[in-house]
């Protein structure tokens, strides 16, 4: 076991005794081999958006050694930079632009995904200038409105897809959608868009194709809709250890562990008198003399103004409030009337809990959003120090 750290170097940084995100990749190997192990089918691991903040490369390559099969990206570059440190195993990158070129996909062996005629002629394409057939995932959209074939152009879709396909141009790997509301047990999208998965995959084997993979579960589908799992999983916030949505891991009896510990420390520490106010628009006001305390993170690095007031971070072994409104670099905490603090005193933001401090379910909930936002948006200036890498090679 070896740790590591990411220091920025597109941006100008933080330093790490200042401010650091841990990341522990022990617990995240272990919420990949729980997720895997409750599926009971392979777990194609998400790691786009920098692994939701936690780091693309260092996520992908643990998740590998943790039994993954396949890694999901969104972007064209999330996949390449993959290849470019070494992963040979299966990709599949989902999202891209109208003037991309998808050849040095099709040339790096990743698999895409494509939802329209148009899509299918530029992987044809592709597959002619790289001399590789491209490997694609159909998509067809089942109810979320958001990215896949509508109904109406599926068998179109297919129809070309397979024509490309007897042409050797492309071969249609997998049939697949994304679900709308699986974090929310009993949501009546559930079972509508598992029929409509059901009718546009016999459309796509009526249309002549063989996919040997569907695919439609998150990590919510993987965890609590079991006939969402069919031969492929797709899990992201769930292999960070983060629940979907509040009681979704629990109601699955799947064990997960925040993998993203942030800390900083106290860079001041001051009394103020009962009266004085705090922060920018003076939002917040001491009825009492008390002790603040200062913490060089802000909404720069990805922590929510909506917090303002509302947040609680991990001090001296308990938590104390945010006081006042958030600014890009720092915010003030409360240490409480007569508190003895020193600059240089560790602070957590979140982890995982076990000190008493928030976790970014927390955060999220008193931020009013999705403990997935919590952990993507922490930012670039950010360092993230590497625990318990695994020293396996792959
Ligand atoms: C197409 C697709 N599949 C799977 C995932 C993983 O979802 P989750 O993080 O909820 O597991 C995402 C994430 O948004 C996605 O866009």
């Amino acid at each position: 076991m070896t740790n590591q750290l990411r220091v920025p170097t597109t941006v100008a940084g933080i330093d790490p005794a200042t401010a650091c995100a841990e990341i522990d990749l022990a617990a995240f190997r272990a919420n990949v081999a729980a997720l895997q192990a409750q599926a009971g089918v392979p777990a194609m691991v998400v790691v786009k958006a920098d692994g939701y903040g936690h780091g693309l490369l260092e996520c992908a390559r643990e998740a590998r050694i943790a039994g993954a099969k396949w890694i999901g990206v969104a972007t064209p570059a999330e996949a390449l930079m993959l290849r470019e440190a070494g992963d040979a195993g299966p990709v599949l990158a989902w999202l891209y632009g109208v003037e991309e070129d998808l050849a040095p996909l099709v040339a790096a062996d990743v698999d895409v995904a494509a939802h329209s005629v148009e899509h299918i002629g530029r992987l044809a394409a592709a597959a002619g200038t790289s001399e590789r057939r491209a490997r694609v995932h159909l998509k067809i959209d089942t109810g979320l409105s958001r990215n896949g074939a509508p109904s109406y152009d599926w068998q179109q879709v297919c129809a070309a897809a397979a024509e490309a396909e007897h042409t050797g141009a492309i071969e249609v790997v997998a049939v697949w959608s994304h679900l709308a509301a699986a974090d929310e047990p009993g949501h009546p999208s559930v079972p509508l868009q598992l029929a409509a998965f059901q009718r546009g995959y016999e459309q796509a084997r009526a249309a002549g194709l063989e996919p040997t993979l569907r695919h439609l579960a998150n990590s919510a589908g993987s965890l609590v809709v079991p006939e969402a799992r069919l031969d492929l999983v797709r899990v992201g916030i769930a292999a960070y250890g983060v629940d979907p949505a509040p009681g979704i891991a629990a109601l699955a009896g799947v064990g997960l562990r925040p993998v993203m510990r942030l800390r900083s420390q106290l860079v001041n520490v001051k009394q103020i008198p009962a009266g004085a106010s705090v922060s920018y628009g003076w939002t917040w006001t001491a009825d009492v003399a008390t002790t603040v305390g200062l913490v060089p993170l802000g909404y720069g690095d990805g922590i929510p103004r909506h917090a303002s007031n509302k947040a609680w971070v991990g001090w001296s072994g308990r938590r104390v409030p945010v006081r006042g409104r958030i600014c890009m670099d720092q915010f003030v905490i409360e240490l409480g009337a007569g508190a003895v603090a020193e600059p240089g005193e560790e602070v957590t933001l979140f982890g995982p809990g076990d000190a008493g401090e928030p976790t970014a379910a927390e955060w999220a909930a008193w931020c009013d959003t999705i403990g997935y936002e919590i952990v993507t948006r922490i930012g670039a200036r950010v360092p993230r120090r590497y625990l318990h890498a695994s020293a396996e090679h792959i």
